[in-house]
């Protein structure tokens, strides 16, 4: 196989939907190993439709039920993709949610502890559980899903989600300082609205969802292989000179 990521190694947070399923399916079709992290149960519709859907790639495709928000849970699933894929060149941040709008006065602490801790501290941790290996390699790719939330505002998700995405673009910026002398790169890739299944079923019950694509200049909203084809590109050869950057992937709703 001839592919963009041929010989390459992945892992994939939030793997088994929307925009993370959509990146597993289009490293595997690059010639890339890759290892699915995410809370489904390996045996649930998804992880089966999943696992369909990439049958063609036989033995280069790993599933691993792995709560990015956990520790122990991460530590352990790091260690497993290195065993069965044979090392990691690159690392998909992408498990993450974006809760309804609410107003900051009725916010818990419970509720703005999980949003940052589901879209920001699990980069943290999966990120420092795969950077002593892409050291001692010399190379590596990290790549961050953050959000037009976090570059600019959104009018379908909250306050604590738009302060983690925001948070991803300093983490990525220092990061990439920190471990480009390694040869490793960090960036981010910022998607505007998206139709994956969670994010279709919220706008289909907005009546103001036409005029929400109306502001767009492309005039649509955003599928998952938009969102996958930057993260591909960061993961490619072609970006090798690459780091530090966010890539908008919006149609234009926000211009920076
Ligand atoms: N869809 C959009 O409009 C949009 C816009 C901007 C940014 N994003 C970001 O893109 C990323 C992917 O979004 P999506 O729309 O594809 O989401 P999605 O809900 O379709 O899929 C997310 C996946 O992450 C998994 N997941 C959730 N919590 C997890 C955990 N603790 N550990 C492991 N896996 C977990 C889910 O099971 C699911 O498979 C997220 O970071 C999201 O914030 C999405």
């Amino acid at each position: 196989m001839t592919g963009r990521l041929n010989g390459s190694t992945a892992i994939v947070t939030g793997g088994a939907k929307g925009i993370g399923r959509t990146t597993v399916e289009m490293f595997l079709a690059e010639g890339a190993r890759v290892c699915a992290f995410d809370i489904e149960a390996p045996g649930s519709v998804s992880v089966a439709e999943m696992r369909a859907a990439v049958a063609a790639s036989g033995d280069r495709f790993v599933y691993s039920r792995v709560d990015v928000t956990s520790e122990a849970d991460v530590a352990r699933g790091v260690e497993e993709a290195i065993d069965s894929l044979g090392g990691i060149d690159i690392l998909v941040n992408n498990a993450g949610k974006g809760p309804d709008p609410t107003p900051i006065e009725d916010l818990s602490l419970a509720d703005w502890d999980a949003t940052l801790r589901l879209n920001l501290t699990s980069a943290f941790l999966c990120t420092r559980a795969v950077i002593p290996h892409m050291k001692r390699r010399g190379s590596g790719r990290i790549i961050n899903l953050s959000s037009q939330a976090g570059r600019s505002k959104s009018e379908v998700s909250n306050l604590p989600y738009a302060s983690a995405k925001s948070a991803v673009l300093g983490f990525t910026r220092n990061l990439a300082h920190e471990v480009g002398p390694f040869g490793i790169s960090v960036n981010a890739v910022a998607p505007g609205v998206t139709l994956t299944g969670r994010v279709a079923d919220k706008l289909a019950r907005r009546a103001d969802r036409e005029a929400l694509a109306e502001a767009i200049p492309l005039r649509r909203f955003g599928g998952a292989r938009d969102i996958a084809g930057a993260i591909l590109f960061l993961a490619s050869p072609d970006a090798a000179y690459v780091t530090g950057a966010t890539i908008d992937v919006n149609g234009g709703r926000t211009m920076m």
